[in-house]
């Protein structure tokens, strides 16, 4: 959706721009070529910063590349806008979920297509957060159950979860060929239009990488770092994590329904920080579907900052405590999941 995307960013000359998943660099690019602007990319992927090197240095200081989280942003981004002289940025992409060169790498261990080791860490070796293995192979059923079930939608989330239990006992998973395979005969039935794995892929992928607790860190960042009339623009693939983002902004953009009419204006809230683009989300064109099929489930959502202050950093906002996955990360711990 990189044309919708920098519709709504609107680059402007002179403007610093944040790319918080700057992946292969389509968005940095986009940006770069649309106005005399300067990119901070950031990419939780070591791997897609060291292959962005010669990608920055033929934009000769325009593009500054940043190794980590955009759910840190409200750390990171700080002393790079200092260091040019900026106390703000003038807009935010994020484009979520993982890219095609992570999917298509067997080695990565995102696809169940490809066999390779069971990982799904984006940043795998950056920290000691489990992977994916760790996770099928330790985790009591029932969590496994509510991670398959919540994150994936999957249907048939205890039977799987029964199956890999079963599994394991004999012999731990350690590679994704094989964990596909199990999901694939507990999941059985008539052949389907996508892999019986996909939704069990999906979720253990958003659950090892904490990619909602991302999300939510995420916006609230880009609310603390964007100048007035600076722009955030989210593309998501996942009804879960457009939900995170449309609670977010409907709450900051004051559309969320006053709890009562009798209420003076005080107690509604504070004034809102963001105004909306357009009140639904935006959905990719036929076109740029049959060109990338990858791209069918694509929501963006976009706002542009007002002068009113941030609003009080409350991670319960984002609903994850609800969702009742098993503890492991920071945002998950942070709101209380379940343990
Ligand atoms: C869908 S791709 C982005 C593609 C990019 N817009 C492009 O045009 O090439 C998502 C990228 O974001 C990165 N990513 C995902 N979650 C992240 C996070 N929380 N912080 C930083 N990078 C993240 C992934 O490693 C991946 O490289």
């Amino acid at each position: 959706m990189l044309d919708e995307v920098l519709a709504a960013l609107a680059p402007r000359d002179g403007g610093i721009y944040v790319d918080g998943t700057f992946g292969n660099g389509g968005y940095t690019n986009g940006i770069l070529s649309s106005a005399d602007t300067r990119v901070i990319g950031i990419d939780r992927d070591p791997t897609a910063i060291a292959n962005a090197q010669d990608m920055a240095a033929a934009h000769q200081g325009r593009l500054t590349l940043v190794s980590g989280c955009f759910g840190d942003m409200a750390v990171l981004v700080p002393p790079v806008l200092g260091s040019m002289g900026v106390p703000a940025a003038d807009g935010i992409a994020l484009d979520l979920g993982v890219s095609s060169m992570q999917l298509d790498q067997a080695e990565r261990g995102f696809s169940f297509r490809l066999d390779g080791p069971l990982d799904m860490r984006m940043d795998a070796g950056a920290g000691d957060t489990p992977s994916a293995a760790d996770v099928v192979n330790t985790y009591e059923p029932k969590d496994l159950a509510q991670i398959f079930k919540v994150l994936g939608e999957e249907r048939q989330a205890r039977r799987v979860a029964q199956a890999i239990v079963r599994r394991r006992e004999d012999e731990p998973f350690t590679r994704t060929a094989d964990l596909a395979d199990v999901v694939a005969q507990a999941i059985g039935g008539k052949p389907q239009r996508i892999h019986p794995a996909t939704r069990v892929f999906q979720a253990l992928r958003i659950y090892v990488n904490d990619e909602l607790g991302e999300l939510a860190r995420g916006l609230m960042a880009a609310e603390k770092l964007l100048v007035e009339g600076g722009r955030l623009a989210v593309v998501s693939f996942h009804s879960l994590e457009d939900r995170v983002v449309k609670r977010f902004l409907a709450a900051r953009s004051g559309a969320v329904a006053n709890p009562s009419r009798h209420l003076p204006e005080a107690v509604a809230g504070p004034e809102p920080s963001f105004r909306l683009l357009s009140r639904k989300a935006q959905e990719p064109t036929d076109a740029e579907i049959s060109r990338n099929p990858r791209a069918r489930s694509a929501k963006l959502r976009a706002a542009e900052r007002t002068s009113a202050p941030m609003h009080e950093v409350d991670m319960s906002e984002a609903g994850l405590a609800a969702l009742g996955l098993p503890r492991m990360m920071a945002g998950l711990v942070a709101e209380g999941g379940a343990a």
